[in-house]
């Protein structure tokens, strides 16, 4: 197939999976997931005791996106490491999501998903909606505390979930980090944290938790996303694989992606807004757009950028 591709030598059959977000905290919602168009199957990112998450309202649709501050409800590691052996039978990849509260957390739950049923492990490094708990991304000492803690844990291979930045420097000592320790995969990037939406008629935040700044979503990110997939995959080719996150809605979009360097996309907000059937609709228009270039797989596109 077209858009057959590979995340960490892992096989994926299509370009596009859900990301770890809206929907797939529960078995039932993985399954839905598992039963789509979706290459994978991705889970919520979890922490170490299950988590009720921030107040509401947390997650509100924008004309172009939304804005979350959801605070990582989860049910906890142990529950998402019980799922795997039943999702296995849909015979997609698995991807576990790890968000910890500290560096101790992340090395309990990589530990444990190493000896788990998934295949994939995801550290998220990045969710920027807990209280007083900066991005560990945007610490770099801290992520290299993580980093050199986690990494010599087992044999699956293990992926981080970046923020956005916005400095070559800054992907430059993420990069080196990557390279140091051995990351095989990249999902970039998690929302645009600490956004403020304003309604004028209520003179108030949309959303509740943190006084209402919370992660910004969909087609507003896009292009940050975008730039953050081209300047790793530029630091980076082949030495990691590359999941693009941020404003995919259409097969044009996952093009976009695929052009700057991703080996594949997740979706979020689409997901949220239009079901698991945006996953085979996506994968299919891109199918026939790269067909209606010429080109015969996604491989043949990836990175080809041109410059003017
Ligand atoms: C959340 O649950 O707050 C979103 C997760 C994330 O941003 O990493």
């Amino acid at each position: 197939m077209f858009i057959k591709t590979k995340i960490a030598g892992v096989e994926f059959n299509s370009y596009v999976l859900n990301a770890s977000g809206p929907n797939d905290s529960t078995l039932e919602e993985l399954e839905i997931i598992a039963k789509s168009g979706s290459a994978a199957i991705m889970m919520k990112s979890c922490t170490v005791e299950p988590r009720k998450g921030n107040p509401e309202p947390r997650y509100v649709r924008l004309p172009l996106g939304s804005i979350q501050s959801m605070g990582l409800p989860n049910k906890g590691y142990q529950e998402y490491i019980k799922f795997a052996p039943q999702l296995k039978k849909f015979n997609k990849p698995i991807i576990a999501s790890v968000a910890g509260l500290c560096t101790d957390d992340y090395v309990k739950m990589v530990e444990a998903f190493q000896k788990s049923d998934v295949n994939l492990i995801e550290v998220n490094l990045s969710c920027p909606n807990l209280e007083a708990k900066p991005q560990v991304a945007y610490d770099f000492e801290q992520t290299e505390e993580v980093l050199s803690r986690i990494s010599g844990l087992g044999k699956k291979p293990l992926g981080l979930k970046l923020p956005p930045y916005f400095e070559f420097a800054h992907f430059q000592q993420i990069a080196e980090l990557i390279r140091k320790y051995k990351v095989s995969f990249i999902s970039c990037i998690n929302s645009v944290g600490n956004t403020l939406i304003i309604d004028p008629e209520t003179e108030t935040p949309v959303i509740k938790p943190k006084k209402g700044f919370g992660g910004l979503c969909g087609d507003y990110i896009k292009p940050i996303a975008l730039a953050s997939v081209r300047a790793f995959y530029e630091l980076l080719k082949d030495k990691v694989s590359i999941m693009g996150v941020g404003g995919v809605k259409s097969g044009t979009d996952a093009f976009e992606f695929l052009l700057a360097g991703a080996d594949a996309v997740q979706i979020a907000t689409t997901f949220e807004k239009e079901g698991a059937s945006c996953f085979e609709r996506i994968n299919k228009e891109l199918e026939e757009l790269l067909k209606r270039k010429g080109y015969a797989s996604v491989q043949e596109a990836k990175g080809k950028l041109k410059y003017l």
